[in-house]
């Protein structure tokens, strides 16, 4: 192809810095095998409408299967006119089959494809990113079943609260990241639709079942509306929203990762493997893997915002401006697939000082709401054993139970007892199995 693949209707060749701006195969390449699977489903949509022979199907699929061991192999380099993967696709096929592969476009726009594409992209990557999310559930519910009965302190507005137990607090984290895993299934499924055979934006005149490229992909969905199908990125965001929340997520408990591992609190301490020293004060021991997970949720933050800002403004059908959402999809899921392997591999061997977190735990008068609710055991009204317990810790009454005791005797539902605790974890890994 002396020309792309579109260059019919005009007469002079492209100016190369227009080429240079709409080129996006450095990008899009990743899609390279869901459209080789998209290009097979659209063969055999092809071959059930009678415009393609069982035999150009199967020489389709051996074709496919080339390029893409070609590619993996790193023998497949795209040519100056190929602007994108569908376009280096189709080209291979012609430069393969001749007319077979000229064939293969019929009924399909790139824009049915590349919203295909990225949709099996999507639901790979929520895939993989949910089975992460669920490994690093199952560490800290060994880690918090380990210290089910260790206790720390709990903060309110980072100052000592009631005491806990550090099962209980990594509990709490495990727990966003259960709502993650649930939300990453979700995003998983709302990808799974087939919007193959929508065309350009308005279907076509061939007598094409789009249903066959459903079950060739196996999706259970179908688009209603060609329209609709070409324009909506909504499983992007939804993909984007979960990683960026997740990164979220992770960033939080990448906080109390630093803080807890600060001489300060000495709660935390930081393996040699995941710590980093400094180039001039040879002491050091720092957290700079919950430092880079914490920093690069904004960046995930940006991904969220960067795609719906890019879809807000746009005309129905498709738009050039949605070949802008592969980059922000592909760094969020890229960004929060090394963030959970670190924090997974942090948060299994950090070291815990169950001494430091005992002692802190038994100061600041953190027996006070304990005490004050003993008193509304014995019938006293809250309010007054409120004020009663205030004036105790005011004068510097000693606390008259440890924080060991405290944390047993909370055993309401979702509560800080060790065995509410091994509740807790056990939900959570049913969660997430
Ligand atoms: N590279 C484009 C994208 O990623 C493919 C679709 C191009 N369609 C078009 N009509 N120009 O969105």
């Amino acid at each position: 192809m002396a020309e792309p693949l579109w260059g019919g209707r005009f007469s002079e060749p492209p100016d190369p810095e227009m080429l240079r701006l709409t080129r996006s195969i450095d990008v899009d390449i990743r899609l390279l095998p869901h459209d080789l699977e998209a290009t097979k489903a659209h063969a055999r949509v092809l071959a059930d409408a009678g415009l393609l022979t069982a035999g150009d199907v199967d020489a389709i699929d051996r074709a496919c299967d080339e390029i893409a061991s070609e590619w993996s192999a790193g023998t497949l380099t795209p040519a100056a006119l190929d602007e994108d993967v569908h376009t280096l696709v189709e080209r291979e096929l012609t430069d393969r089959l001749g007319d077979t592969g000229a064939r293969v476009h019929a009924g399909r726009s790139r824009n049915d494809l590349v919203a295909q594409d990225l949709r099996l992209w999507c639901a790979e990557a929520a895939g993989e990113l949910s089975a992460a999310v669920a490994a690093l559930v199952e560490v800290l519910a060994d880690r918090a079943e380990e210290h089910a009965a260790t206790v720390m302190p709990g903060y309110t507005h980072l100052q000592r609260a009631q005491p806990v137990t550090l099962g209980f607090h990594l509990a709490a984290h495990a727990s966003a990241l259960v709502r993650d895993h649930a939300r990453l299934r979700r995003a998983r499924d709302e990808a799974r639709t087939c919007v193959l055979g929508a065309g350009a934006l308005a279907g076509t005149t061939l007598p094409l079942d789009a249903a066959v490229a459903a079950r060739a992909l196996g999706l259970p969905d179908l688009f209603l509306n060609a329209m609709d199908a070409v324009s909506d990125r909504d499983f992007a965001c939804d993909l984007v929203y979960a990683s960026t929340l997740c990164g979220v997520h992770l960033s939080r408990l990448a906080e109390d990762v630093v803080v807890f591992s600060s001489a300060e609190f000495g709660f935390f301490r930081l393996p040699d493997a995941w710590s980093t020293g400094s180039s001039i004060m040879p002491q050091k021991r720092n957290p700079d893997v919950a430092e880079l997970v914490r920093g690069r949720a904004a960046g995930g933050i940006g991904d969220l915002v960067a795609l719906l800002s890019m879809l807000k403004g746009l005309p129905l059908a498709y738009d050039r401006d949605l070949q802008e959402d592969k980059e922000a999809v592909f760094t969020a899921v890229d960004r929060l697939r090394g963030c959970l392997a670190a924090m997974t591999g942090l948060m299994g061997s950090i070291g815990v000082d169950a001494q430091a977190m005992a002692t802190a735990a038994g100061g600041s008068g953190s027996w006070a709401t304990d005490a004050a609710e003993e008193l509304v055991l014995q019938g006293t009204p809250f309010r007054h054993a409120h004020a009663r317990v205030g004036a105790a810790v005011a004068s510097g009454t000693p606390a008259p139970f440890d924080p060991a005791e405290s944390v047993r005797s909370r055993r309401s539902h979702g509560g800080t007892s060790p065995e509410r605790v091994l509740a807790q974890v056990e939900a959570l890994r049913a969660a997430v199995r």
